[in-house]
């Protein structure tokens, strides 16, 4: 019996319904601080809201929450009033250029180990009810290894490494990879090239890491891409405008580009995939529950930081 047309749409409709859309979570994420993460999330999460996505972005970073400041956005609520019940998620949710919806997560994302069952769950809830509303959620975690951004990296699928040509951060890069594949699983990492200054310089700096994790790591590293030096991004910022905004025919705004259609093309890693926002904050919440009997661990395995000087760097 053939189906009719009617009901084939009826079909599709209602999965639709019941099957979430499934959701790229990508954290951005660097050893050394300054490297241009803020800039490379608000202007990848643009990108990707004019390919018709719809983008949330996170601004996670504990020390220096700035999204909104670069974006010249009021906030004045954060997740910690949605943790306390003050206000309801979609009340704090500021809606940034091309539709884009930013979280200001600041010191509410590391208060998740502290809440009881009830305030987790309505968490949960609360992002659950976005879930079915959004194609990729991005974060702009802080720089460094500290609890809140290995948890982050933990529960997105991909982990962008933002790096730029100076020794310390190449190094500070390679510590991130290093604690994040020996100590909390996390395995497969791209690496992005920032404020580079001729066309082989990205390259260079990716094959100078990636011959260091090959040969000391179990990990897995590809290229993201280069975004180059580019005056029209600070021109961009001082006018509290993402630089693929106000400057869409620039260098870096059409490296961003390029960048975010490269992103269209990684694979979902079937392990880490879970398409789900509400898994996210599980996932989240579990893991700081966990970060106390890991740090414990970790510390009694002298040396994680540490690595051999002659024979690794960082
Ligand atoms: N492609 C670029 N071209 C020119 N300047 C850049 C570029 N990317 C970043 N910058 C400069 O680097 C500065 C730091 O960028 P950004 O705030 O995005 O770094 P960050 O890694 O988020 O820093 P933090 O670790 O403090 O959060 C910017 O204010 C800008 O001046
Ligand atoms: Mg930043």
């Amino acid at each position: 019996m053939q189906l009719s047309d009617r009901a084939i749409d009826q079909a599709d409709n209602l999965r639709r319904i019941v099957e979430p859309k499934p959701l790229k979570i990508i954290a951005i994420s660097s050893g050394k601080g300054g490297v241009g993460k803020t800039n490379v999330s608000i202007n990848l999460a643009l990108s990707m809201a004019k390919q018709n996505k719809e983008v949330l972005l996170l601004d996670a970073d504990l020390g220096m929450a700035n999204i909104d400041v670069l974006l010249g956005l009021n906030t004045e609520y954060d997740l910690s009033h949605v943790v306390s019940g003050e206000r309801t998620l979609e009340e704090i949710i500021v809606e940034g250029p091309s539709n884009i919806k930013i979280i200001p997560a600041s010191s509410g994302i590391s208060k998740m180990a502290n809440l009881t069952s009830a305030e987790q769950a309505g968490l949960i809830n609360a992002f659950s009810e976005l879930g079915n509303a959004v194609d990729v959620l991005i974060i702009d975690t802080g720089a460094g290894i500290s609890d809140t951004v290995v948890n982050f990296c933990k529960a997105s699928q991909d982990v962008i490494v933002v790096v730029h040509d100076e020794p310390a951060s190449i190094t500070d890069a390679y510590a991130f990879i290093k604690v994040m594949s020996r100590h909390h699983n996390v395995s497969r990492f791209h690496v992005l090239a920032n404020m580079t200054h001729d066309v082989h310089e990205g390259r260079n700096l990716f094959k100078k890491l990636s011959k260091a994790t090959d040969r000391f790591l179990d990990v897995i590293l590809t290229f993201a891409g280069t975004v180059p030096f580019d005056e029209k991004l600070r021109k961009a910022i001082q006018h509290q405008r993402a630089v693929v905004e106000a400057f869409p025919r620039s260098p870096s705004a059409l490296a961003f580009k390029r960048i975010t259609r490269q992103i269209d093309s990684w694979e979902n890693d079937v392990s880490r995939s879970t398409g789900q926002l509400k898994f996210f904050v599980e996932r989240m919440i579990q893991s700081d529950l966990l970060q106390s009997t890991m740090i414990q661990s970790d510390m009694t395995q002298s040396g994680m930081m540490q690595s051999t000087p002659q024979q690794e760097p960082g």
